[in-house]
């Protein structure tokens, strides 16, 4: 307990509650159809009066935006879309001034193709930067390797002028840094301080288990003959990264006391987290991939809730007195949670607010991700022309040749695509969604008129209200931060229950994560009755101890005793 008080008092980011906006959808200021800087001040009001703590706004760097802004041609530049560096001071100013705190999403990994280091580095085979980049010779005059990028094809282009292959694990216009030159880790370090120096409160920091390759670059195992094989096992997490690790912090955040960092670890499982956060760690927290299948492009397979449950027990117990969990279920490269897991149709309400008690609740700092708060859903749009998405772009050119239809690709991304999370951030039934007066640059989900911001301020029993109800629970209550976690019902295929215990009091989050009634067979040792209820998503009946509880489709109830 002593360990547990010590940290109560030096760390603000425990009991704090984390917003991830995707600037491009979310306000625009301007009629431009564009979500800019300017749009975000507009609507700090909203998140602190949601309840919000810091937020982590996604790239806005110069970008030629292949990859909407993960492609950065500038890392100390603001895009024109965006605004400009006072605009920027001026949000920092204005975040503090709410006592909220603000995070950049640092892309460490690779840069854009327009970014003058590559430009330099591609211009011939002798120039000082050629080795901040990956470059191999042709291998019987085809890729180095058959290794396949995450967003499709080879992860290897070839470039003319110098007759070699550069290496880019996403798109072709991200070629990947070489980490391994020592001179490129300290060009990315002054950079980071710059932006420390500059008062920003931290990073969450993209694809981060990338950047150490398999040494050698040997081809991948093809026992199936394909053209190109999926490289995950050569590229993420390899040995060695926590030199590269150890030293980025040394040298950046590490020096800077308040500075949060919330790394994004796929591929990094509970038997090493350890190494990443925690005494030995290196950050502070991780979005780990576990329970998320983040790049899986599999369709309609719906939640498995025993899978859930356990791969979030796991990360729960790993980080149970060393390290912290990031917790959350949404973010730009997900589609939206209510049409993946919940049940968008008849239980939409109930299937955005179990949801959301499912996992903010647990031990962590939870995340909430622009418009989950109100229950947004996938977007499904009839044609490849309303897609933006590199990676969307890419699979339907992929599995056109591939000789799949147009109407099952399209199925596919209706379920899969990132783009169902990145569509304007729905605010009112004003035109756009009152998201632009202009053109948006995605288009607007047509359900604006009846899920918006607007609407559910109104309406007590939104899913919105819900979310703030929660958040303030969360924060009158330190069972829910520091409480230890356990989880109930292992076995059962409907539920996600799980008890958190501090200083005496207990509390019981349980939900009900399928659209058929349920049975909570509740403990023993456990005496509940209504009043204990503190949070819920459909009316309870009085109700003293009893064995057996049932739970109507996605119920969800908290209980503090
Ligand atoms: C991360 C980002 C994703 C981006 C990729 C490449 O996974 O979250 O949006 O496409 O890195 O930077
Ligand atoms: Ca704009």
């Amino acid at each position: 307990m002593e360990e547990e008080s010590i940290w109560m008092e030096n760390v603000w980011w425990k009991d704090a509650i984390g917003y991830q906006i995707y600037p491009r959808s979310f306000q625009d200021s301007n009629g431009d159809g564009i979500g800019d800087l300017q749009g975000i001040i507009q609507r700090l009001d909203y998140l602190k009066d949601l309840g919000i703590d810091f937020l982590w706004i996604c790239p806005f760097y110069k970008s030629p935006l292949d990859d909407n802004g993960y492609d950065i041609s500038d890392y100390q530049d603001i895009l024109a879309d965006f605004g400009t560096m006072e605009d920027f001071d001026e949000l920092l100013k204005e975040v503090h001034k709410r006592d909220m705190k603000l995070l950049m999403d640092l892309v460490l990994n690779h840069t854009s193709d327009e970014h003058p280091w590559f430009i330099e580095s591609r211009s011939s085979k002798d120039n000082p930067k050629r080795d901040w980049y990956i470059w191999k010779d042709p291998k019987d005059g085809k890729e180095p390797n058959n290794w396949e990028s995450i967003f499709s094809g080879s992860t290897w282009e070839y470039d003319e002028k110098t007759g070699q292959y550069y290496l880019h694990v996403f798109s072709r216009r991200q070629p990947d840094l070489n980490w391994e030159n020592p001179e490129v880790r300290t060009a990315l370090y002054e950079m980071v301080n710059w932006w420390l120096d500059k008062g920003v409160d931290g990073f969450r920091i993209d694809a981060i288990s990338h950047i150490k390759k398999r040494p050698g670059f040997p081809d991948m195992p093809n026992p199936e003959g394909k053209k190109y094989v999926s490289s995950f096992d050569m590229h993420m997490n390899q040995e060695g990264i926590h030199e590269f690790l150890q030293e980025f912090r040394d040298e950046t955040y590490g020096k800077y006391e308040h500075a949060l960092s919330v790394g994004e670890a796929n591929g990094v499982s509970t038997d090493d987290a350890h190494l990443w956060v925690g005494d030995k760690g290196k950050m502070d927290m991780l979005f780990q991939f576990e329970h998320m299948d983040l790049w899986d492009y599999e369709t309609g397979k719906g939640m498995d809730v025993i899978g859930v449950k356990q791969a979030l027990t796991r990360w729960q117990k790993a980080l149970e007195h060393n390290g912290w969990n990031a917790l959350y279920i949404e973010n730009h490269d997900k589609p939206r949670i209510i049409s993946s897991w919940g049940n968008e149709t008849d239980y939409w309400r109930e299937s955005a607010t179990a949801l959301g008690a499912m996992y903010f609740l647990m031990k962590g700092t939870p995340f909430i991700y622009q418009g989950q708060e109100i229950g947004m859903t996938n977007v499904y749009f009839d044609s490849i022309d309303d897609y933006d998405d590199v990676a969307a772009r890419n699979l339907y050119k992929d599995q056109l040749e591939d000789g799949i239809s147009e109407e099952d690709i399209l199925y596919t991304l209706g379920k899969t695509s990132r783009d169902n999370s990145r569509t304007p951030m729905q605010w009112s039934s004003e035109e756009n969604a009152g998201f632009s007066t202009g053109k948006p640059w995605l288009k607007v989900n047509k359900n604006y008129p009846e899920i918006n911001v607007e609407k559910q301020l109104q309406e007590k029993d939104s899913i919105l209200q819900f979310y703030k109800d929660m958040i303030q629970l969360k924060k009158d209550h330190k069972i829910f931060t520091y409480g230890s976690y356990d989880l109930l019902l292992p076995d059962d295929e409907q539920i996600i229950a799980y008890k958190r215990e501090l200083e005496g009091q207990t509390a019981i989050i349980v939900t009900n994560l399928s659209d058929q009634q349920a049975t909570w067979p509740v403990e023993d040792d456990l005496v509940l009755t209504d009043k204990h209820i503190v949070l819920n998503n459909y009316e309870v009946e009085p109700h003293e101890h009893v064995k057996d509880i049932p739970l109507k489709p996605y119920e969800a109830r908290v209980y503090l005793i």
